[in-house]
């Protein structure tokens, strides 16, 4: 019903040659893989060379982030910038945005605004530190990024929107969440979609995990009925790991 999708999301890394590499990678080994849409995000630097190496590939092109203006952003990149080079997506509130760089869920509001009115799929993130975990905090948490970081979106939006929820604690930390804590979190996501739009939209957004994902814990992780896919970071550098998640076993 809801076509998975595992996303790679290579941060700060890959110089253009062996983002190139990796890339090649990629499409030469998951070209057959219908049944699932493969995302990647490599640094800007690098876009618009894979996006000739992958024009005739089903692999998405996504940018990390984007600014939600154009004009004198001196260092900034726009939603119409990143189609331009190729994008057809965008990760917007990644927890690093949002500790590192101070992005507040109404600066993260605009993105996702200005990004879907260019064309852009969005992948939204969200997700909860281990003090508001341990403070049983955090669908609290998860309520508030969900409700400011997607104000303002209808359900024809929505088509083009995917969560990715990203317990923070589990970011880079290989301790990633357990099935029954993702599950519990994706499920609570998805009850809450439900209410702000209606059933039908909240069943058909997708709503992918994202926290150390490794080819050890992802078949386990896809089993979820609520989990959709993965978004996944240090194991999507290496294409025989990110392969063998996208290569998940199916039911
Ligand atoms: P990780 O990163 O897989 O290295 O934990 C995930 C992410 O930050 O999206």
């Amino acid at each position: 019903m809801r076509t998975p999708i595992i996303a790679g999301n290579w941060k700060l890394n890959k110089t253009v040659d062996e983002a190139l590499a990796l890339a090649k990678d990629l499409k030469g080994q998951l070209s057959d893989l219908t049944d699932v849409e493969i995302i990647i995000a490599p640094p800007f630097t690098a876009l618009a060379p894979l996006a000739s190496t992958l024009t005739d590939s089903p692999i998405v092109l996504a940018g990390q982030n984007c600014f939600p203006s154009e004009g004198a952003y001196t260092g900034e990149i726009s939603p119409a910038l990143l189609r331009d080079v190729g994008c057809r997506a965008v990760i917007i509130g990644h927890s690093e945005r949002r500790q590192l760089f101070a992005e507040q869920d109404d600066f993260i509001n605009q993105k996702v605004k200005a990004a879907l009115a260019t064309g852009l799929k969005v992948i939204f993130c969200i997700g909860e530190t281990l003090t508001e975990r341990n403070e049983n905090r955090t669908f609290e948490v998860l309520e508030k990024q969900i409700r400011m970081g997607m104000s303002g979106l209808d359900s024809a939006a929505m088509t083009r929107l995917t969560v990715a929820y990203e317990p923070i604690w589990a970011i880079g930390t290989g301790q990633t969440a357990s099935n029954e804590q993702a599950q519990e979190a994706h499920h609570f996501i998805r009850g809450l979609l439900s209410q702000l739009f209606d059933v039908s939209t909240a069943e058909a957004t997708r709503i992918l995990y994202g926290g150390s994902v490794k080819p050890d814990n992802i078949d386990g992780l896809m089993h979820q009925a609520d989990i959709d896919g993965a978004l996944v970071g240090g194991a999507s550098l290496k294409a025989c790991d990110f392969i063998r998640i996208a290569r998940y076993k199916r039911c």
